[in-house]
């Protein structure tokens, strides 16, 4: 797949990496594309650096990982590149919202036309770093209303080397988020649904 990372930061390019070597074509952007000829040396030739809104046309799945305090931004940059593109938000609001949305469905309603599904938010790179491809696979928990936004985050997720675990719809991403019972929870593929049901109940 053409993945477009936007928010080359320490998530953003750590999962483009993953992707290249996953057989992957990256385009990685941030609001200063120019400043990425470092991380494209190290990411290799399947890895470009171009604007914002060029890396969301060229993407056939887009990672959406600027920080939260920017992620309007970064859609406004993207312009309507984002519509009917599947858009995996690994974003982390800093605290619930007050109108008790998830993040994710904050950034739905800002970008409405995009096919957004939530996954790999809840774990610092450090820890997928060392989880990556080993046995037992790590569960990576991915909430979206989207079939085909959950059919591609998950092939996305098993080609990096974890495993999908769909946790909800778009509502329910509070509960991976910030503040949430999922948020910083290391979780084997085989245990989580059993976590799954002890966390949300008859929820899903
Ligand atoms: N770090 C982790 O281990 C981790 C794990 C799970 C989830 N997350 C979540 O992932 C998000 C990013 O975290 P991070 O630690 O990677 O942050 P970070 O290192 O600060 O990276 C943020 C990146 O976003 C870019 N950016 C900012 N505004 C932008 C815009 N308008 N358009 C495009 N790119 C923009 C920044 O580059 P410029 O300043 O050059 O634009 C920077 O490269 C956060 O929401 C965080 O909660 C992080």
């Amino acid at each position: 797949m053409h993945i477009g990372v936007i928010g080359a930061g320490k998530l953003g390019a750590t999962i483009a990496e993953w992707c290249t070597q996953s057989g992957h074509d990256v385009a990685i952007t941030s609001r200063h594309p120019q400043r990425l000829g470092g991380l494209i040396d190290r990411i290799g030739e399947h890895a470009v650096a171009m604007p914002v809104a060029d890396a969301a046309a060229y993407a056939d799945a887009v990672l959406f990982a600027p920080d939260w305090s920017s992620a309007r931004q970064a859609i406004d940059m993207a312009g309507g590149a984002l519509a009917g593109k599947v858009v995996i938000d690994a974003t982390n609001p800093p605290e619930a919202t007050p109108d008790g949305m998830s993040g994710l469905e904050t950034l739905m309603s800002w970008a409405p036309e995009a096919h957004w599904v939530k996954a790999f938010n809840t774990l610092p790179t450090a820890v997928l770093s060392r989880r990556r491809g080993h046995d037992p696979l790590l569960a990576e928990f991915v909430c979206t209303d989207l079939v085909d936004a959950r059919l591609t985050a998950s092939k996305l997720i098993r080609d990096l080397g974890f495993a999908p675990v769909f946790a909800g719809r778009a509502d329910t991403a509070r509960f991976v988020e910030t503040g949430g019972p999922l948020q910083m929870t290391e979780i084997d593929v085989q245990d989580a649904t059993d976590v799954l049901a002890g966390v949300l109940g008859n929820y899903i």
